[in-house]
C-alpha cells in the first residue's frame, strides 16, 4: 500500500492521472475499472486533457464501472451511466461499446451481475481500478458489514450513504436505497488499485483503511492485503494518519520509480 499525500486534490489527481497515462502508454488495450462520485471528477478531467493533447488514447481500452443504483434508467441524470458519459466518456476517445456500467433496470439482477463478472474475466481482468472511499470506509457500495470476499451483487445502502448522496438528488426521498455493486473480492482481483480521498470528512475513513485492522466494518481496509494499491490523498484526508510523513516520503520514491519505469 502506498499513500501519496498532496497539498491539493488537483495535485493528487494529477499524480493519479500520471499512473493512468503510464498504463495506457504501456498497454493500449488496458481494462479500466472506474468509479463515480465527486472524488474522481478531477482525475477524469486530466485523463480527458491528456487524451485531447494526444498524450494517450483510450481507443482500444475497455472499462467496467463499480456500481449502479437499482431502479435508475441509464438516461436518469443521477444514474452512474449518465455520470460516466458526462464526466468522462464523452471527453475521451473510448468507443461507447467498450464501456460497461451495471444495468440498474435489469429484470433479473442475478443474471446481470454474473454476466458482468464473466465479461470482466473474458476481457482478461481489470488492470487498474479507480476507487473513492465513503465516509464510512466503503469502496463501491460495499458498506460496513460486507464480506471481504463478496462478489458483484445487490446491496442495500446505509442511512449514512443515502445521506451523503442526497446532495445530488432533488430530495432525500429520491435517493435509491439499493444498488448493484462489485464486491470487495471482485475489486481485489484488479492488478492495480488507485483510491482517491479528499477533504476532512474522509479523514476517519482513511485512517481506518490504512492504519486500522483489516475488517469488514471498513471495507477499504481490504486494500492492505492488495499487492499494488495506492491511496492519493489531500492533506485534509490524510490528517489523521499517524505515520503520514513516512508514507509521503516512501510514496514519492515509489511513484517516481513507477513513472520512470
Ligand atoms: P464521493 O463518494 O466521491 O462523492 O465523496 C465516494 C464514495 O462514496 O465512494
Amino acid at each position: 500500500m502506498e499513500i501519496v499525500i498532496c497539498k491539493t486534490k488537483e495535485e493528487a489527481s494529477r499524480k493519479a492521472a500520471d499512473l493512468v497515462a503510464a498504463l495506457m502508454a504501456k498497454k493500449p488495450k488496458a481494462v479500466l475499472g472506474l468509479a463515480t462520485g465527486s472524488t474522481p471528477v478531477q482525475l477524469y478531467k486530466y485523463m480527458a486533457q491528456d487524451c485531447a493533447a494526444g498524450k494517450i488514447s483510450f481507443k482500444q481500452a475497455k472499462s467496467w464501472n463499480l456500481d449502479e443504483y437499482l431502479g435508475l434508467a441509464p438516461t436518469h441524470d443521477q444514474s452512474y451511466r449518465y455520470f460516466m458519459d458526462k464526466n468522462l466518456f464523452e471527453h475521451i476517445d473510448i468507443p461507447r461499446k467498450n464501456t460497461h456500467v451495471l444495468n440498474g433496470l435489469a429484470k433479473d439482477w442475478k443474471k446481470e451481475v454474473s454476466a458482468y463478472e464473466a465479461a470482466i474475466k473474458k476481457a482478461g481482468g481489470i488492470d487498474l481500478q479507480v476507487l473513492g472511499i465513503g465516509s464510512d470506509g466503503h469502496i463501491a457500495f460495499n458498506e460496513p458489514g460486507s464480506s471481504l470476499a463478496s462478489r458483484t451483487r445487490l446491496v442495500s445502502l446505509t442511512p449514512q450513504t443515502v445521506k451523503d448522496n442526497a446532495r445530488f438528488f432533488k430530495k432525500a426521498a429520491d435517493v435509491p436505497k439499493q444498488a448493484l455493486s462489485m464486491g470487495v473480492g471482485t475489486i481485489m482481483e484488479a492488478r492495480r488499485i488507485i483510491l482517491l480521498a479528499f477533504g476532512a470528512n474522509k479523514a476517519e475513513a482513511v485512517k481506518g483503511a490504512v492504519e486500522g485492522g483489516v475488517s469488514q466494518f471498513c471495507t477499504a481496509s481490504a486494500l492492505q492485503m492488495h499487492p499494488d494499491s495506492w491511496f492519493f490523498c489531500d492533506e485534509a484526508a490524510a490528517a489523521k494518519l499517524k505515520l503520514r510523513k513516512y508514507y509521503a516520503w516512501r510514496a514519492e520514491e515509489a511513484l517516481k520509480a513507477e513513472l520512470d519505469a
